[in-house]
């Protein structure tokens, strides 16, 4: 296999430090490449810094059109991009392609938004002093963007940080998760096809333990990372002065409500919350982990979730009819076992789920689990739920609420009353009605409050978040 180059200021390179990625299923290689030298990434960072200015007079078309041409090559490609994610990530094929499918979406929402992101005018002659007077009021780039990504989703989340990145004209350098840097060489390789100028973009693997020379260094004010808690908040602590943008973990729930209680409910309920406590393994800060359902309903539930967790299929990740594959790594499927053991343990009974093989752990489901478990209180990021009987949707509402997370919850209900309720008692970034946590459409702001981290992504969020407004005021107008 001949080794992937990666990105510095635009340019494929090299280095002897070589970096071996391997299939989680069985550990075959899935790609070669190498980790960025020390004068390597001086070289990325001194051009972003070089370039902001003129990254920021790019105009609107041209910026639009490199993200286009992004999008259209990514769809153009998207079976070998698919299968790229698939080697490197473990995730099976038909939730890779869901991925290809969204970063082709966040691409193309990027170059609709840099069309539109013009800024706004403000009228002053509101009072007698300032009469004759208008604000223009535009966003300017804050400067070059560091953007820090996790295993999970290997492409679409670096598509978050790179594209409104571009959108606004910021140069950006992104530190890709050394287990899953493939997809982001892929991105790499069709950013270097458009004719963005030398030192708009790096794509850098480096290992975690060299990512803080990054984070401190004062030419990339801007620090947009998502990952774990503890290394979120290590960065937040580290650069103080720094606008960081934090997208950390969950724990996030689904609520079946009083109201939703016909078959055809319950059937809908329990095939969502199956598939998507499991996609991708529950590797997803919105996989479904808590399961609060209304006590009367909860008898009836049960067996309708359990029989749809136990159809799903566990298996090699590469065979189109799989819906399960590994984790990222057999001590990832081993952490998640010993979660569930303890669990166990203290009480909790596995309704449904078996015995790890390797890095795979089956689908499972908990049934009194000890509120102070680990896999109700911690992010389990692996395939795993507990399910709980609540009194009524208060008590439900306030189950969700009992977490040290809030990135966003599902709402099980038809009542419009009961989902205002819940949108102005959850303490989330969203809440989705009707469906389960895991929706998250790629424009939407999307983020936490708590522990789940700091600002929003989503398009328009992040291009605000990459930008400061600069007012200019006019006088002498004819208002
Ligand atoms: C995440 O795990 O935070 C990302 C979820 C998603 O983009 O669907």
């Amino acid at each position: 296999m001949e080794p992937i180059p990666f990105y510095v200021a635009g340019q494929p390179a090299v280095s002897d430090d070589t970096l071996t990625v391997r299939h989680p299923y069985d550990g075959r290689p899935a790609g070669h490449t190498a980790y960025a030298t020390p004068d390597q990434v001086e070289a990325a960072i001194s051009a972003a810094a070089g370039i902001t200015a003129v990254a920021a007079a790019l105009p609107a078309f041209r910026r639009a059109a490199a993200l286009d041409h992004v999008s259209r090559r990514l769809a153009e490609r998207a079976d070998e991009v698919a299968r790229l994610i698939t080697a490197e990530n473990g995730k099976p094929v038909k939730w890779a392609r869901a991925e290809v499918g969204r970063a082709v979406a966040t691409f193309r929402w990027a170059a609709e938004e840099a069309r539109r992101f013009s800024g706004d005018l403000q009228r002053l002659d509101t009072d007698p002093a300032s009469a004759g007077r208008l604000a223009v009021v535009r966003r300017v780039p804050k400067g070059p963007v560091l953007g820090i990504t996790p295993f999970n989703f290997p492409l679409n989340l670096v598509a978050h940080k790179v594209a409104p990145a571009i959108a606004v004209g910021a140069p950006i350098i992104v530190k890709p998760a050394p287990a899953t840097p493939l997809s982001a060489l892929l991105l790499g390789e069709l950013l270097a096809e458009t004719d963005l100028p030398a030192g708009m973009f790096s794509v850098l693997p480096l290992p975690n333990d060299r990512a803080a020379d990054l984070v401190e260094d004062p030419r990339l004010p801007v620090v947009s990372f998502t990952g774990s808690g503890p290394v979120g908040a290590a960065i937040q602590a580290a650069v103080p002065g720094k606008h960081v943008t934090l997208e950390l973990g969950g724990n996030a729930a689904a609520l079946i409500c009083e109201d939703y209680a016909a078959d055809a409910d319950f059937t809908y309920a329990a095939q969502r919350i199956a598939t998507f406590a499991n996609y991708q393994a529950g590797q997803s800060c919105i996989a479904v982990q808590r399961v609060y359902v209304h006590e009367w309903l909860y008898d009836g539930f049960l067996p309708r979730l359990v029989t749809a967790v136990e159809a799903l299929r566990v298996g090699d990740p590469t065979d189109e009819t799989v819906d399960v594959g590994p984790l990222i790594s057999e001590e990832a499927a081993r952490r998640v076992e010993a979660w569930v053991d303890e669990a166990v343990a203290a009480g909790a009974e596995i309704a449904a789920g078996g015995r790890r093989g390797g890095a795979t752990y089956p689908p499972t489901v908990l049934t009194g689990a000890p509120a102070d478990a680990k896999v109700c209180t911690e992010e389990v990021f692996g395939p795993v739920l507990v399910i709980a009987p609540v009194a009524d949707d208060e008590a439900g509402f306030a189950a969700i609420n009992d977490s040290m997370y809030g990135l966003q919850a599902g709402i099980f209900t038809h009542d419009l009353r009961t989902a205002f309720s819940a949108h102005r008692t959850l303490q989330v970034g969203g809440v989705v009605v009707g469906d389960v946590p895991s929706y998250r459409a790629d424009q939407m702001p999307y983020g936490g409050t708590k522990a789940s981290g700091v600002g929003r992504e989503g398009l328009r969020s992040a291009m605000e978040d990459y930008t400061e407004p600069r007012v200019m005021v006019l006088t002498g107008i004819d208002l």
